[in-house]
């Protein structure tokens, strides 16, 4: 088990286009703006271009050190979380997610109490760990359109369960501050 925690960032690069690991199967928008269709998606990790002519967006991200989480939950999420990658993870959302300004312009502390105390987010996907793996990808600092890239593995058995996650998030508090998200469910084929 070895999830990534630690202080070295991974640059991301989600590409849609024609070519990729994995076959889009729908984009929808939850709020704001949706983004355009494209057949394919690919992951590209580092600093490697993408070259291809067939790109239809791209949104770049990069894993970070846990802003929010608390020693007990994080010693909690690394015995119970799997990591990325499993053979049985044939289904994948995709969900990048912006927040309002009102967010941004709130405390360190404030925002933990919002995030975890009042909508615990933590609590919640607790509850489907380990059958859901995911990755957190930061995007605000690089200027991107989004504010975070998530990113979500699992099986196809488990596609009620995700259901009944996404569900649930959606109707805290925390999210009455996301002024723009879009729902991108991949399948690997
Ligand atoms: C599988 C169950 C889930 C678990 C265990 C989980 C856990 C976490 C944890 C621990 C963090 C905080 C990282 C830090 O300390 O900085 C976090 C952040 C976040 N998660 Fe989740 N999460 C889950 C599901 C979801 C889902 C389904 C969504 C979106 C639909 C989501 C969206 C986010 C976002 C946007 C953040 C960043 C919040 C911010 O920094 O303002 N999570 N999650």
């Amino acid at each position: 088990l070895s999830v990534h925690h630690g202080p070295e960032p991974i640059l991301v690069n989600f590409v849609a286009g024609s070519r990729g690991k994995w076959k889009i199967d729908r984009i929808t928008s939850v709020r704001g703006d949706t983004l355009p269709s494209a057949g394919r998606l690919d992951m590209i990790e580092g600093t490697e271009l993408d070259d291809n002519p067939d790109t239809q967006w791209s949104l770049r991200g990069f894993t970070s050190n846990p802003r929010y989480t608390n020693r007990s939950e994080l010693t909690s999420l690394v015995a119970r979380q799997e990591d990325l990658g499993r053979p049985t993870s044939l289904h994948v959302a995709l969900i990048p997610i912006r927040k309002r300004s009102a967010w941004w312009g709130l405390p360190q502390d404030e925002r933990r109490i919002i995030f975890e105390e009042q909508s615990h987010h933590v609590r919640i996907g607790f509850e489907y760990l380990p059958s859901i793996s995911r990755r957190l990808h930061h995007s605000r600092d690089l200027g991107q359109p989004f504010d975070f890239l998530t990113w979500f593995e699992y099986a196809p058995e488990d596609s009620s369960a995700f259901e009944q996650l996404v569900a649930r998030h959606r109707r805290t508090r925390e999210w009455s501050f996301v002024d723009r998200e879009v729902d991108i469910r991949l399948i690997r084929d």
